[in-house]
């Protein structure tokens, strides 16, 4: 499969969920606030699902956000700012409105994955393709700049600058 369409098959769907490995190394979270209905493993102590409309739900404690993607993704991620404690993961489009606005500006710390992932399906398959792009998992707060840097999933880099020029 090429490039484009692993890239369009990420975009068209939301339900890609995150390696386990990944998740595994990052220690655990005590809210995943976009989960799938159902799933093959738990990513949080605790889940909201589109049922439950996790971004108009109280967040507490060490959140995961692996955010529906395209435009809406925008929304959860200032929430997670708003937030200030827990991991995202994001596509690294390093040079966009968003990543300015909420990581560049606004998080403490950027890991850039080694290598590509491969998500899974909600039956827990993962996906013969990779992600496509590159990924990038972001702190907020200075816990999880640290679990970042214990989880030797790919290269940290501090986020030092946090006004707009
Ligand atoms: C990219 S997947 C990530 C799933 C999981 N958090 C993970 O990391 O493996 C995004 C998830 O957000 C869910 N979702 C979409 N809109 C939502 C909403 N308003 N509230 C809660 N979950 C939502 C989708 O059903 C999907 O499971």
């Amino acid at each position: 499969m090429s490039l484009s369409a692993h890239q369009s098959a990420r975009a068209g769907k939301d339900e890609w969920l995150t390696p386990p490995d990944i998740l595994a190394a990052l220690g655990p979270f005590d809210l995943d606030p976009c989960a799938p209905v159902v799933r093959p493993w738990p990513t949080a102590a605790q889940h909201f699902t589109i049922l439950d409309n996790g971004l108009v739900r109280a967040w507490h404690g060490r959140v995961w956000l692996n955010p529906p993607f395209g435009r809406a993704a925008a929304t959860w991620m200032r929430r997670m700012v708003e937030h200030g404690n827990g991991i995202a993961l994001l596509p690294a489009r390093t040079e966009t409105e968003m990543f300015y606005e909420t990581v560049w500006f606004a998080a403490d710390a950027v890991l850039f994955l080694q290598g590509r992932p491969h998500f899974h399906h909600v039956d827990g398959k993962r996906a013969s393709f990779n992600s496509g792009a590159p990924i990038c998992l972001i702190a907020y707060g200075v816990a999880n700049v640290a679990a970042l840097s214990r989880s030797n999933l790919g290269h940290v880099v501090p986020v030092l600058r946090r006004t707009a020029a």
